[in-house]
Parts: C-alpha cells; sequence; structure tokens
C-alpha cells in the first residue's frame, strides 16, 4: 500500500520504517528540513535499537522516502497517518493539539480526493471531531465543498528502545473507525501481522480506540505506582519489595510486569497520558473518578523525591559532609534511551544541587539532560548550574563522592565493581534507586540503600 506518515518523531519514523519493512510503499513527511536531510541519507535524528540497520535498508531498498513537502504526496496515499506531538498545555493536562489540527489543516489545502487519515499520536477522544471540523472549514473557503476526510485511530503501544521490535512482535493491534472503506485500508494494511503471526486485531469505533492507548499507560503507570506505594512501607516494617512483587507478579490476573519498585516513571508517555486523561475525565464527566489518577502522580512524585529527603536526613545526620559531593548515575528515564523528558534523575538533580555538589555521568543521555536542566531554570525551584558538573567518564564521575545515587539501570552500572567504586570516592554511601545491584554484595563495601528492602549495614 501506499502510505504517507506525517511526523518522523521516535513514533513517525519508527512505524514508517517498519511499515516499509514489511513490502508498503513509505513516504515520511516533517517540516525540519535537515531532519528530512539526514534521514534521506539512512541516518537516524533518534537513538533507537535496531533502527539505524532497517532505515538503511529500507532508504536503500527505495521503499521509504523523506520529504518536507506535505502536498507533493498526499494526493497519492492509501492511508495518511499523522504521527506528530501531542504535548501537554500546561498544569492542567490538557492536550495541546495545535500540531494535529495544523497538520489537518495543511492535508486540506494539498489534497484533491476523500482523505483516509489516521491518527496514530496518542490524541483524546473528540480529536477526530476536531480535525474533520478544521478539514471541511478549510475546503469550503477553498471550493472543494465534495471532499470528505474520514478519521480513524490506531494506537502505537512502542516503548522506546524496543520500538521496533514491539512495532514487528505487538501485543495487539487497535484499529477504530467509523467507516467501511477506512476499516478495509487498516486491515489490508496489518493483514501480514494477523495471517502470519496471530497478532490479534481488535476492531472498535474511533473513541474507544484513543481511550484504549489512555487506559493502557495509566494502567501500566498505577502498577509502577501501586508498588512504589509500598516501597517506604516496605523499609519500615522489614519487608522485601522484590519478594512482595514476584509473589504478586505470579497471580496470573496481576502479571510481573510493571511492578519493578523505584524512583518512579518519567518519559514522554506516562506522565503526560495520565495527566490527560485526568483533565478529560474531570472536563466530561460529572462523577469524578480521577481520584485514582492523582494518587498514580502523587506516588510518583514521592517516588524520586525520597531520594532528596534521604540525602537531606543523612546530611543532617552529619554522616556526609554539609555540602557533600553527590554523583548521579544515569540520567535517561529509562536505559537504552537518550531521552530525559520527565527524567526522576533531572528532576533530583535539580533539587539536590542547591545543597550538593553534583557530578553526573549517562552514556547517552548527557547532553540531553543539559538541556532540560537548562529549560529549569525559571521554575519555581530551578538548577544551581554552579553546582553541577557533567563528566565523560564513570570513573570521573564517581572520584571523591561522598554519596553515588543510581537513577537509570544501564546495564554498564549494573556490572560496576563495588570495590573499585568505593576505592575511588570520599565516602561509602550508596542509594540504588532502581534495585540494579545486588545488595548483599554492595553492602560488603557500602552503606547501600536500596528501594523497599530492610537496610543491611555495611559490615
Ligand atoms: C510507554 C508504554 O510502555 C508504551 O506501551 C507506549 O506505547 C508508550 O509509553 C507511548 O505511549 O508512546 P515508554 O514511555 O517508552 O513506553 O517506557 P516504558 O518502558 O513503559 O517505561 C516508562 C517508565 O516507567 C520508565 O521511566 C521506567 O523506568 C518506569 N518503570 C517501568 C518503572 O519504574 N517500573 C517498572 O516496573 C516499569
Amino acid at each position: 500500500m501506499k502510505i504517507v506518515i506525517i511526523g518522523t518523531g521516535y513514533v513517525g519514523l519508527v512505524t514508517g520504517v517498519c511499515f516499509a519493512a514489511v513490502g508498503n510503499e513509505v513516504v515520511c513527511v516533517d517540516n525540519n528540513i535537515s531532519k528530512v536531510k539526514q534521514l534521506q541519507e539512512g541516518i537516524p535524528t533518534i537513538y533507537e535499537r535496531g533502527l539505524d540497520h532497517f532505515l538503511k535498508k529500507n532508504v536503500f531498498e527505495k521503499r521509504i522516502s523523506f520529504t518536507e513537502n506535505l502536498g507533493e504526496v498526499v494526493d497519492s496515499a492509501d492511508l495518511i497517518f499523522i504521527a506528530v506531538g501531542t504535548p501537554s498545555k500546561g498544569e492542567s493536562g490538557e492536550t495541546d493539539l495545535s500540531y494535529v489540527l495544523s497538520v489537518t489543516e495543511d492535508i486540506a489545502r494539498t489534497i484533491n480526493h476523500d482523505a483516509y487519515v489516521v491518527i496514530k499520536s496518542t490524541a483524546p477522544v473528540g480529536t477526530a471531531d476536531k480535525m474533520k471540523e478544521k478539514f471541511h472549514s478549510v475546503i469550503k473557503d477553498l471550493g472543494k465543498e465534495d471532499l470528505n476526510i474520514f478519521v480513524s485511530s490506531n494506537p502505537e503501544f512502542l516503548k522506546e528502545g524496543t520500538a521496533i521490535e514491539d512495532f514487528m512482535h505487538p501485543d495487539r493491534i487497535v484499529i477504530g473507525t467509523d467507516d467501511a472503506e477506512s476499516k478495509n485500508r487498516l486491515s489490508e494494511l496489518y493483514k501480514i501481522f494477523e495471517e502470519d503471526s496471530g497478532v490479534p486485531v481488535v476492531y472498535t469505533d474511533v473513541a474507544s480506540a484513543q481511550l484504549i492507548k489512555y487506559a493502557s499507560n495509566a494502567f501500566n503507570a498505577c502498577k509502577i505506582s501501586f508498588i512504589n506505594s509500598l516501597t517506604r512501607y516496605c523499609d519500615t516494617v522489614g519487608a522485601d519489595i522484590s519478594d512482595v512483587a514476584k509473589g504478586m507478579g505470579l497471580d496470573k490476573r496481576i502479571g510481573r510486569a510493571f511492578l519493578n519498585a523505584g524512583i518512579g516513571y518519567g518519559g514522554s508517555c506516562f506522565p503526560k497520558d495520565v495527566a490527560s486523561l485526568k483533565y478529560e475525565i474531570s472536563k466530561k464527566t460529572k462523577n469524578d473518578t480521577t481520584g485514582i489518577l492523582s494518587g498514580i502522580e502523587d506516588i510518583n512524585y514521592k517516588a524520586w523525591h525520597w531520594i532528596v529527603e534521604l540525602v537531606e536526613s543523612l546530611i543532617s545526620q552529619n554522616k556526609v559532609p554539609a555540602k557533600p559531593n553527590v554523583t548521579i548515575l544515569g540520567l535517561a528515564f529509562k536505559p537504552d534511551t537518550d531521552d530525559v523528558r520527565y527524567s526522576p534523575a533531572v528532576n533530583i538533580i535539580t533539587e539536590l544541587s542547591n545543597i550538593c555538589n553534583i557530578k553526573t555521568y549517562d552514556q547517552i543521555a548527557m547532553k540531553n539532560a543539559e538541556i532540560a536542566l537548562h529549560k529549569k531554570e525559571d521554575e519555581e525551584i530551578s538548577p544551581n548550574f554552579d553546582n553541577i558538573t557533567y563528566c565523560n567518564y564513570l570513573n570521573d564521575a564517581v572520584t571523591d563522592a561522598d554519596i553515588v545515587i543510581l537513577c537509570t539501570e544501564w546495564d554498564e552500572f549494573k556490572c560496576i565493581l563495588a570495590d573499585d567504586i568505593v576505592s575511588l570516592m570520599r565516602g561509602d554511601i550508596f542509594i540504588d534507586g532502581r534495585n540494579a545491584l545486588d545488595q548483599k554484595e554492595m553492602s560488603m563495601f557500602f552503606d547501600y540503600y536500596c528501594v523497599g528492602k530492610p537496610h543491611i549495614y555495611k559490615n
């Protein structure tokens, strides 16, 4: 099929490359010319495992191409996917649909036949109606009233870092349509997944498809916050959160995934989607049921803020100097990505840089973290940049540290040699925000704090 994808962020690019890999003719459109030029040469604009090879192969074999000129390509498309950003407007959680609507306007201006448009971006229920309204107002002005737009929803469930694998081997495919032709076209596109790999396809209306996406992300965020809600209690009563998660997870109704306790979820999806769902439910219904969503957010804040409070208490107990040297290992919101959006590590550095000297290290995400920290300059609590040093090597980062804090469980950190690290430090406190290391072994060298486990004091 001929597919046009608008937006070459991680969703659009991965979607485009994967549709091309299964035999479709794909054109990706982006208004950022330098991005388009880079992609035309087969060089990825994001860090995503396996993308480099997939992109080069499909560019070389001419199954995927890139352009900034939407008008040139929409007319020949069987389906037009919209994969542009849908960020939060601000504190309220309301979703900013301006990019989606501006793309809809561009389609209306340039297309000369009916448009079969699919929303890939995560966008709230009601977005399709707003797009139709925009489309019809533009074509009316242009005297093309006989044209129509059909809007479907086909949400993505890609995790950053494993996005290609998730696309090629999904748990399910969700197709939300309100017209027969869109359903035919989308089922034709996904036939290969359904027939060759037996992937279940959920056919539904547009509203339900959009809600499936929000509900799935909010539910997974809920699992994380649920387990994190038990961590301080575990510390206090001597229970081990990892064993609790294991025991719970063996119940097939619960499942073990997303029950890893730690400093909370981040990234471009969970925080934004929980906030958006909360906003939409409270706006549209009289019976406000958003308490559970507020609870998820509240516990997620407490999950990373616990680290700040722990460092403050170590200072007040004189276990470290009044202005300690603190090393933050890992800045990305999770391993295998350079994404630092809503990263707990960035929040922790922001607060701790006002009371500590910070050295930090992340093999991939350091540049992005520096930019993200600078964006926090005008916030109520802003970073003290004089106290932050970015290190290119792990050993430099831990040298002279009083406290080392692991925020992202990169493989590189999982195999650190405790005796090597402690010999470089001034102090011997290690806080493992992701329960990534072996508690018994670490406790031989460090005063080792982890999440939701009884504290073992160094021998
Ligand atoms: C998430 C969803 O998992 C995808 O299905 C969805 O498509 C995507 O959002 C999206 O809406 O685009 P992603 O944000 O890439 O994917 O990351 P996850 O792997 O889900 O992790 C999210 C956060 O939860 C990370 O900060 C991670 O460290 C944290 N997490 C995850 C935990 O703290 N504990 C866990 O047990 C699992």
